[in-house]
């Protein structure tokens, strides 16, 4: 078989590119390992920036979403027993909107079948080779048949676990990497949320988060050690911390229900650079990781698809390759931007040592975020979603 970009990966990143690409005529193969059931009922993120959004109307894919998300103008922030609200849209007068990344996967899924262009689901044994010429290639397994895709370019939209990254050379790549000594516990619940928009809850004993999929419908975090073992925290003890580091005065107690979905999600910042070698260029988490705090990495995903689809839309229409040898240098400083306001929210909101001096430091930024315009406008910026590059 032979194709113009073989992309590996059907999560937002893999599937946004295939659908911008096809809209410029551009002929793409998306591979994926799991099952498309299995792709489509991954929970995972649910807060899309008005810049990501905006990306998705103009290519006809925000239908279901613009009926269906909850429009938020910004979230709230809760410590001292005290709430308090951060409002974006009153500066800038743009949205987040909440809608669960399964959803969206849903959409990208539909729009893709509609193109009739090949998407696999459950390949094995998917590998990269060639990629430093300009004849690469792709093998996987489907069925039982292996097959082997030649390509001009290679997508690896394919996460962090995935095989692209490891293809690239490690002496010209350099990554950069921070862990954190804690994890985030998340649930779906069937529980009314508090709050009418999100909220993080910044207890001296740890973060709680309280986001929501729907009226009845909750989606909460706890900070917990990194290697916290699910199994052993009972539905029970959930609640009660969930309820611990929430409480307040100004609000009434959280409601409790089913807990329909459990997860646990390590945290940690990695920025691979360049982010292309030859002929396979890297996107989203395959690429880049930031911690859940801020809700970025769904965001990034799409940002990467969108410069890439760019450059690859001047190749192919004026056989200039300079667009795309920009990939990089075009992606990263947003990439960055991202890490930096999610270090941000990540060192401020969570528990991080014993000392009191931690906590104080803490307490005094919480105090600007919530008793400063400026600083609320500046969060907002970037929450909301700054500009995607351009590479000139
Ligand atoms: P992915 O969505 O990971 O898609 C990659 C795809 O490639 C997957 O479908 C995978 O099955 C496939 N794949 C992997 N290996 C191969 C292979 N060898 N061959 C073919 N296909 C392959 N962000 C938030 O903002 N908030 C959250 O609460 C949140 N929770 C998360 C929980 C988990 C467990 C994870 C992993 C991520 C979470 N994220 C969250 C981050 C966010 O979901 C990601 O940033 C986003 O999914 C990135 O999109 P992507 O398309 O780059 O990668
Ligand atoms: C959600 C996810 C996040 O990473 C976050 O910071 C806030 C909310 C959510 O899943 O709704």
């Amino acid at each position: 078989i032979r194709t113009q970009v073989a992309i590996i990966g059907a999560g937002p990143a893999g599937l946004t590119l295939a659908q911008m690409l096809h809209l410029q005529g551009i002929d793409t193969v998306v591979i994926e390992r799991q099952s498309q059931a299995h792709v489509r009922a991954r929970i995972r993120a649910g807060v899309i920036e008005q810049t990501t959004v905006d990306l998705l109307d103009e290519i006809g894919l925000a239908g279901r979403l613009r009926r269906e998300a909850l429009v938020h103008n910004g979230f709230y922030i809760r410590f001292d027993r005290t709430t308090h609200h951060l409002d974006f849209h009153r500066h800038l007068d743009r949205h987040a909107f909440v809608y669960g990344q399964s959803e969206l996967v849903a959409d990208l899924i539909d729009a893709r079948h509609a193109t009739g262009r090949p998407l696999h689901f459950e390949a094995t044994d998917v590998s990269v080779h060639d990629i430093g010429t300009d004849a690469p290639f792709v093998e996987f397994v489907v069925d039982g048949r292996a097959h082997r895709i030649r390509a001009d370019f290679v997508a690896g939209c394919d996460g962090f676990h995935g095989i692209c990254r490891q293809a690239l050379d490690p002496d010209r790549t350099t990554v950069a990497n921070r862990t954190y000594p804690f994890a985030w516990l998340g649930i779906l619940a069937r529980t009314t949320p508090v709050t009418d928009e999100g909220m993080y809850c910044a207890h001296p004993d740890g973060l709680s988060v309280h986001s929501m999929r729907g009226p009845h419908l909750t989606r909460q975090y706890l900070q917990v050690p990194a290697h916290t073992d699910l199994g052993t925290w009972s539905d029970e003890q959930i609640w009660r911390e969930l309820r611990r580091r929430s409480a307040a005065d100004d609000h009434p107690e959280l409601e409790t229900g089913e807990i329909i979905e459990r997860s646990l999600a390590p945290l940690r910042s990695v920025v691979t650079d360049p982010m292309q070698q030859g002929a396979l260029f890297l996107l989203g988490d395959a690429a880049h990781i930031v911690p859940p705090t801020g809700a970025k990495g769904l965001n990034l995903a799409i940002s990467d698809a969108c410069v890439l689809s760019h450059g690859l839309g001047h190749y192919y229409a004026t056989g200039d390759h300079t667009a795309l040898d920009r990939y990089s240098e075009t992606a990263l400083p947003r990439v960055w931007q991202a890490q930096a306001f999610s270090w941000n929210l990540t060192t401020t909101l969570h528990r991080l040592g014993d000392d009191g001096f931690d906590w104080h430091l803490r307490h005094a930024r919480l105090t600007r975020w919530t008793s400063s315009v400026h600083e609320e406008r500046a969060l907002g910026e970037v929450y909301l979603g700054l500009p995607f590059p351009t590479p000139w």
